[in-house]
């Protein structure tokens, strides 16, 4: 069974709680998803193996450590996780990214993609699949879906918020895929909207509606 892992730092649920804000308009929620992303980079890698080195400070021989070269590769869920890349890259800027393109049919709730490119090695790769809602669960498994499909092995899905709805499905689906959230709300609404969630992620990022 995957773990889910809520990031309950008072920087990030500061941050999230203006996310949230209906009142906070396109130019804030761009920047604060953006903060909160690097914030959550931050914990997500807490895991990456170090390798000792040996420097010269101005003072003396000095064992150290860096990262060891870990491969890492972020796949935004378009539209909404492109809102999350570059806050993640500051951290993490060698990493590559790859992209999925799925929507939500208004309807049926259920996913439909249609983008995909990649990198040429995801098998080798750590890969963090970001898109800050996890409502139904749908598109986040369906993604997850499409990178086993073509060799991803070794799979993590960070998002904002989560419904309960969408982290069982995401678990049922993908045991072996822990969840890193912000938030888990307290359920759905008729229109698969989470309440309270923040509304639609994609408009507010990107000021559609
Ligand atoms: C939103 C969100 C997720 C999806 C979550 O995207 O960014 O991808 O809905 O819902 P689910 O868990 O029920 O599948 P949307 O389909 O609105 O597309 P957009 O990002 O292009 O606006
Ligand atoms: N997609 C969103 O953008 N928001 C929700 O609450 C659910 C799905």
């Amino acid at each position: 069974m995957s773990r889910v892992y809520v990031f309950d730092h008072p920087l990030i649920q500061h941050k999230l709680t203006f996310i949230r804000d209906k009142n906070t308009g396109t130019k804030e929620f761009r920047e604060l998803v953006d903060e909160v992303a690097t914030l959550m980079a931050y914990e997500i890698t807490r895991d990456l193996p170090l390798e000792d080195t040996v420097i010269e400070t101005p003072v003396s021989t000095c064992r150290a450590r860096v990262i060891s070269g870990k491969k890492v590769g972020l796949i935004p869920i378009l539209r909404a996780g492109l809102g999350m890349v570059d806050g993640i890259l500051k951290l993490i800027p060698a990493a590559k990214v790859g992209h999925i393109g799925l929507y939500r049919d208004p309807e049926t709730l259920q996913p439909v993609e249609y983008y995909v490119k990649l990198p040429t090695d995801i098998e080798e790769r750590d890969l963090i699949v970001i898109d800050p809602m996890l409502a139904t669960g749908g598109s986040a498994s369906a993604a997850l879906t499409a990178l086993k499909q073509r060799g991803a092995k070794n799979l993590k899905l960070m998002c904002l918020i989560a419904a309960p709805e969408g982290i069982k499905v995401v678990q049922e689906d993908h045991p072996d895929v822990d969840i890193y959230v912000a938030a888990v709300d307290e359920k759905l609404n008729d229109h698969g909207y989470i309440v309270p969630g923040l509304g639609d992620a994609g408009d507010r990022l990107f000021g559609t509606k």
